[in-house]
């Protein structure tokens, strides 16, 4: 299959030889006159300047990636194209998850489709697209979805703001059956409510399933704060894991509610107690104790250009965390999901802030994204999540 042909440079050719998949202006040749043949998001063959087939993918001239591959084969990019992607990404989640019903279908170039988002929640679909190229595709998407898995319905969640970037519009919409606000979900006996519409991200950050699972195998007896709480995943898998309560701080009182609903559902309700605030300024003179901080913040640096305060304000963060456990023992579970700051980098931050504060402790375990958000090597931002578990032995103590 054919598309219209846009041939790498050579600067553009050497980093597709490196086995990268995005490409800006700089990596292609005649860019004024793409500019005049190609609409934002058109499919386009890709060839190298002497006229070899490279592959296929997306092109928006507008966007600072202007074009991203989606196979080095010249197959139609049509329904059967998703369709198999589709299968490939279900097989290996079968594998890896065989019995879990709700679950990361694709992660984007994680999963080889650059630009989209799906979670499956049972029955429910909630697909989010980043590119206006895969934003053309939506309805090979949607027939080819519909082939794959058993769905009653899909939600499109594209009300975020990075879609501005490629001029997309904001909209949230359903096809099929109305799913309503909320959908029920069990996770590992756990039951939760998922935000359809009014929800962060797709609803949950199943990213961090395999996280909550750890978290919940040391809380036995402990008293947790559950700090940037969201529906209180950290919390629940907790309180499942013997927590003697769980305090939820977090911003959004609408989460917080959901939160609260939710542990009712789960009869641990007397067991949740709400703080409601700004989670660096309730750090600064924390109003509850507890004996095990979980700390999980949105993205601090979104950009190569927000890299130096983003680091100031995770040092920031986590010494305060750190210091939550000023004269005690107890644990702390940090994480970061900007790709920006590297796990290398997070624990410099952190050992520098406990050695100069003299505090004596140790680093037991570290934490990723779930496995049903695979890494792309050719794609260094799908890996985002990072984390570190630490025991604090007492402050001001040996180190
Ligand atoms: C990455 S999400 C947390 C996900 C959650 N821990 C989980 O496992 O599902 C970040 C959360 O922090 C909240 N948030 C962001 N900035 C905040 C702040 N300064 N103080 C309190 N909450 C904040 C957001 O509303 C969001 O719910």
């Amino acid at each position: 299959m054919k598309y219209p042909p846009v041939k790498l440079n050579t600067k553009g050719f050497n980093k597709y030889q490196r086995g990268e998949l995005w490409f800006t202006t700089e990596d292609l040749e005649m860019v004024e006159k793409l500019r005049e043949s190609l609409r934002e998001g058109d499919l386009v063959s890709i060839y190298s300047k002497d006229g070899h087939f490279l592959g296929q993918g997306y092109i928006n001239l507008s966007a600072y990636y202007a074009l991203k591959v989606l196979t080095t084969e010249a197959t139609p990019i049509n329904e059967v194209f998703f369709q198999r992607a589709f299968d490939r990404a279900l097989n290996f989640r079968r594998k890896i998850y065989p019995h879990e019903k709700t679950f990361r279908l694709i992660f984007a170039e994680g999963d080889f489709l650059p630009g989209l988002i799906v979670d499956i929640f049972e029955r429910v679909a909630v697909i989010q697209i980043h590119t206006r190229g895969m934003e053309n595709l939506r309805e090979l998407i949607i027939r080819a979805l519909l082939k794959t898995y058993p769905l009653e319905s899909l939600i499109f969640k594209n009300d975020f703001d990075k879609r501005k970037e490629e001029n997309l519009p904001m909209y949230v919409e359903f096809h099929l059956k109305d799913p309503g606000e909320l959908i029920q979900v069990t996770l590992d006996e756990i039951k939760f409510l998922v935000p359809l519409k009014k929800g962060q991200k797709t609803g949950l950050f199943l990213d961090q399933r395999e996280n909550w699972r750890y978290v919940s195998k040391i809380t036995s007896d402990l008293t947790v704060v559950d700090a940037f709480s969201y529906l209180g995943s950290f919390s629940h898998y907790s309180l499942k894991g013997g927590a003697k309560r769980s305090f939820l701080m977090e911003r959004s009182a609408y989460a917080i509610d959901l939160a609260l609903e939710i542990a009712k559902l789960n009869g641990w309700d007397d067991k949740v107690i709400p703080v409601e605030g700004d989670v660096l300024k309730l750090l600064k003179s924390p109003p509850v104790d507890g004996d095990l901080l979980v700390i999980d913040p949105p993205a601090f640096i979104k950009s190569r250009r927000d890299i130096e305060k983003g680091i100031r304000r995770y040092r920031e963060l986590f010494y305060y965390a750190i210091s939550f456990f000023r004269n005690k023992r107890g644990y702390l579970s940090l994480f970061s999901c900007s790709h920006f700051l590297s796990l290398a980098d997070m624990k410099n931050l952190i050992i520098e802030i406990l050695k100069k504060e003299k505090i004596s402790s140790r680093l037991f375990h570290t934490f990723c994204q779930a496995p049903d958000h695979p890494i792309n090597p050719s794609v260094k931002e799908t890996e985002y999540l990072k984390g570190l578990a630490v025991e604090i032995n007492s402050l001001r103590d040996f180190c």
